[in-house]
């Protein structure tokens, strides 16, 4: 069996229904179950006895190691993080306490588990740390996309922090011989993805009849993954890629934020007009810019395609469609998310963020 942390949120959670759908091994599936976590991402999956749901904490030491001696994986993936730049700009701590603590002891905790299998079973063993591109930091327009030696220069306090867990990855290879592997991706979209991120809270504000927030001049390039091609390389690398190495993960589609947006509204105004035949984008306003505010992301996934043969298998086109197909199809998913604390978050976030 694997065991999976962070598998409530977007992600993991898109990856445990992945995984579950393709194959019969267990998932046993840490989460800490913030704000972003949500069993109702799992809702399809009750009832199945090849997952098991852990509400807990990666940086629990005694609950991480209890876990690991009763369950005895094969392996850890581990998603579990901090991932909301806007947040870690209003309270870093958090990010520091999760992304890097927990990820510490979590290490630690597989170290002393994996010290203990005999030695098929250890070399079997793979510790998979599913981070991002926003270690590497920002570009200029025409610089190459971020290759696997680029350097290291993360820019806000969330992206800081998931570099200091690529690097103790790392450190727990060369020193202690753990066997890990590291994923960098870019930007994901498509189900189960909470609405403070871009393109889902572009979607529900149009719904709503609420502005649609462009931070600065839109300009902003991100690379943009549909999450079941993100899931897919993870199951590949973890299954062949090569210990102590990373590996980025990006499908060649970088856009300007602007773009997303109207797309997301072109697409609206196909599936859902509005009830005054006026575009969603009419709805779209300027407001204040992030504070240090990356301006270009790009990956290049070549070494991926290379040794391990994955390609993904969306475009933006077919992928943003699903995506918004989804939200039209789950308003009950958006309702339930929309809690007091969310709405508590998008008042701090945006009141008085007008340009
Ligand atoms: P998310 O915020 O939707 O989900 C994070 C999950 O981790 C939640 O279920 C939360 O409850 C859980 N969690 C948080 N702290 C925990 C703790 N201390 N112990 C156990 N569980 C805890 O994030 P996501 O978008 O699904 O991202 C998953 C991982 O992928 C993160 O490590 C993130 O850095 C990385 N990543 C995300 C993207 C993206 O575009 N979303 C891109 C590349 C990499
Ligand atoms: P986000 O989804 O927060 O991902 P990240 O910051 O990790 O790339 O944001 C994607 C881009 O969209 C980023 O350039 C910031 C921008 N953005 C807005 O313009 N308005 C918004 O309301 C949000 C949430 C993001």
């Amino acid at each position: 069996m694997i065991l999976v942390t962070g598998g409530a949120g977007f992600i993991g959670a898109n990856f445990v229904l992945d995984w579950l759908a393709q194959g019969d091994e267990p998932v046993l599936n840490l989460d800490k179950l913030t704000y972003a976590g949500n069993r109702e991402n799992l809702a399809s999956l009750d009832g199945d006895a090849r997952h098991t749901f852990v509400h807990g904490d990666i940086g629990d030491s005694a609950l991480v190691a209890d876990l690991l001696a009763r369950h005895q994986p094969r392996a850890v993936i581990n998603f579990a993080a901090e991932s909301h730049v806007d947040r870690s700009i209003h309270g870093p701590e958090a990010f520091i306490q999760t992304n890097v603590v927990g990820t510490l002891r979590l290490l630690e905790a597989v170290r002393a588990y994996w010290g203990g299998l005999n030695a098929d079973a250890q070399a079997a063993f793979r510790f998979l740390h599913v981070s991002t591109d926003e270690v590497y930091g920002s570009l200029a327009p025409t610089d190459p996309a971020f290759t696997e030696d680029h350097v290291f220069e993360p820019n806000s306090p969330y992206s800081a922090s998931k570099a200091a867990s690529d690097h103790l990855v790392r450190a727990w290879h060369h020193t202690y011989g753990l066997p890990v592997l590291t994923t960098n991706c870019s930007n994901n979209y498509g189900p189960y993805h909470f609405p403070e991120k871009l393109i889902p809270l572009m979607i529900v504000n149009a719904l709503a009849g609420k502005p649609l927030p462009i931070y600065g001049d839109g300009q902003q390039v991100r690379d943009w993954l549909y999450v079941k091609d993100h899931c897919s390389a993870i199951r590949r690398v973890l299954e062949a890629g090569r210990v102590g190495e990373t590996y980025n993960v990006g499908g060649w589609n970088e856009k300007p934020n602007l773009d997303i947006v109207h797309t997301v509204c072109g697409l609206l105004d196909e599936l859902r007009p509005r009830a005054d035949g006026q575009s969603y984008s009419g709805q779209i306003t300027y407001v204040k810019d992030r504070p240090g505010h990356d301006r270009r992301y790009a990956i290049d996934a070549r070494k991926l395609e290379r040794e391990l043969g994955w390609k993904p298998a969306e475009t933006f086109d077919t992928g943003i469609r699903k995506t918004v197909q989804w939200y039209l199809a789950n308003p009950e998913w958006v309702a339930h998310v929309q809690s007091g604390a969310y709405r508590d978050w998008v008042q701090t976030q945006y009141a008085g963020a007008s340009a």
